[in-house]
């Protein structure tokens, strides 16, 4: 007892300082819950609750999007580059395509007669198909539907196509105040807002083709897809953000991403080079040493390395009959010792002339001559395996041929071998991004509509009679069926 009341009494000493009341009823609450409440997860970061870890094999703990569903109304390239991205998350994206046509590039660039092309097959894995005509009463009613079920919606059509079918964001938000809402268009608010645009415009409008090609010939675009391909891949990471900003808000939002941005942001360092400009002449050019002048704008710099690091393409055995026996090779300064030993000029790690990065700049094209002179006695290959035992960075240029076959890119998933019903095996690039706990597996694009009776009976649970209902009106199928049916 006596001991009791001692410790009583030491527990009441700092009550003196009587904490205030609102923060004493605070410390009470949590208490009482405990008492009552199942075990409650952690906190993590200090930034939510978190369950406890899995105690599952990473991998067999489902996807890292199981759960999300999207409703994706993209067509082309950058729109279903997000989705596709998405769904080898593990959403369950449903793609909705206008009944008998579908998107555009199922018929585009056609190799196999009566087969989606490799130009959809190859963007649009992973998801499931509905047709609907969003214009009909009927297809309005599916969408709607559909909307109240689904996380995401994904549109890329010409600015204003959404309204028209009667899909504003009021109209949305009504239906679903969780859903996100997410767009490529090809420009933001602006001048160009209402213009249509394609990967090559994107390119030229974002500040890419003026930055790329030679000095003395016209801008060129690129092969990569930055305005298609890199803009999905802006847009899904829009999409992910939003999702988590969803889990404290409960609100979805709308997510834009203009391509004209995307690929400006991806030429953020040409943009650095405009304003280094004003301070004097950007001495990693080619055009430096070769004492051109510099004008107003970043000129075209043709295969000069971006960075600090001055690096070239140079021929190697084979070139130029071989179109890419190539490699690139950059000086960078740490290895420029092993680089004059490789090339046979070791007086150059010591001749003021060369030994410095500075001293080098309006040397580069008699530097990167002397060293093509020794690529030229190596393939890009065997120059690779030399050059990587000094650290020397370098790329041989391979071929799409080259990427097809290499074994290593099939190992890892990036290239893989994909069956389809009509067309057959054919070859694609798989998920990028490796998540050690959401393995990808890459599934056949769907065939058109294959997946419009499964998604109204088991997502929205329409009934055996309210699909024939909505078929019969035709709001699912091509005009000539609609004819039929009327
Ligand atoms: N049911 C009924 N109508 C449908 C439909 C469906 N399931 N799906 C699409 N449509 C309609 C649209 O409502 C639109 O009709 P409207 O013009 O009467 O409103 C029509 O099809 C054409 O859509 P649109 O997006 O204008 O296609 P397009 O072939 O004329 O233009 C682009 C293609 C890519 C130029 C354009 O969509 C665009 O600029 N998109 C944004 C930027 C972009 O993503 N570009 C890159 C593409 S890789």
């Amino acid at each position: 007892m006596a001991k009791k009341t001692k410790k009583a009494k030491a527990k009441s000493k700092p009550a003196a300082k009587k904490p205030p009341r609102k923060a004493a009823k605070a410390a009470a609450k949590p208490a009482a819950k405990k008492a009552s409440a199942k075990p409650v997860a952690k906190k993590a970061n200090g930034n939510g609750a978190y369950p406890k870890p899995s105690s599952k094999p990473f991998g067999m703990d489902g996807k890292a999007l199981q759960g999300v569903r999207i409703l994706d109304f993209t067509h082309v390239q950058s729109g279903p580059t997000c989705t596709q991205l998405l769904a080898w998350f593990g959403a369950d994206v449903i793609k909705v395509e206008r009944p008998g046509v579908g998107d555009i590039t199922r018929g585009q660039l056609v190799d196999v007669k009566g087969a989606d092309s490799l130009y959809f097959t190859m963007l649009n894995h992973n998801k499931r198909s509905i047709t609907i005509d969003s214009k009909h009463p009927q297809g309005k009613r599916v969408l709607d539907e559909l909307i109240r079920k689904c996380d995401v919606l994904v549109e890329n059509f010409a600015p204003g196509a959404l309204d028209r079918m009667g899909l504003t964001w009021e109209h949305i938000h009504k239906l679903n105040p969780r859903m996100i809402v997410a767009s490529v268009k090809g420009f933001g608010p602006g001048p160009y807002e209402d213009c249509k645009v394609y990967e090559n415009v994107a390119q030229c409008t974002g500040g890419s083709a003026s930055t790329t090609g030679f000095r003395d010939g016209p801008p060129l675009v690129t092969g990569a897809q930055i305005g298609d391909s890199g803009t999905g891949l802006h847009l899904a990471l829009g999409i992910v953000t939003a999702l988590y900003q969803r889990t404290r808000t409960g609100r979805g939002q709308k997510v834009l991403c203009a391509m004209q941005d995307g690929v400006l942001n991806l030429a953020r360092v040409k943009l650095r080079d405009q304003q280094r400009l004003k301070h004097g002449p950007l001495t990693e050019y080619s055009q430096y040493g070769e004492g051109i002048p510099f004008g107003d704008a970043t000129p075209r710099a043709g295969n000069d390395s971006g960075g600090g690091q001055p690096g070239r393409i140079l021929k190697c055995k084979g070139a130029p009959e071989d179109p890419n026996a190539y490699i690139y090779f950059i000086t960078q300064a740490p290895v420029w010792g092993e680089i004059c030993d490789v090339i046979g000029e070791p007086t150059w790690k010591t001749d003021p002339e060369f030994a410095t990065p500075k001293a080098r700049l309006p040397k580069l094209n008699q530097i990167f001559a002397r060293i093509e002179e020794w690529t030229m006695t190596k393939t890009k290959f065997e120059a690779m395996e030399i050059l990587n035992k000094f650290d020397i960075p370098c790329g041989p240029i391979l071929s799409m041929k080259e990427l097809a076959e290499d074994q290593s890119l099939r190992k890892t998933g990036t290239v893989v071998e994909v069956d389809h019903p009509v067309r057959g095996k054919y070859l694609s690039v798989g998920n990028p991004i490796k998540l050690s706990d959401s393995i990808s597996e890459v599934k056949r694009s769907p065939l058109l509509g294959e997946h419009t009776d499964e998604i109204l009976s088991s997502v929205l649970g329409f009934k055996a009679s309210e699909i024939a209902e909505i078929k019969n009106s035709g709001a699912l199928s091509a005009p000539e069926k609609k004819e039929k049916a009327a």
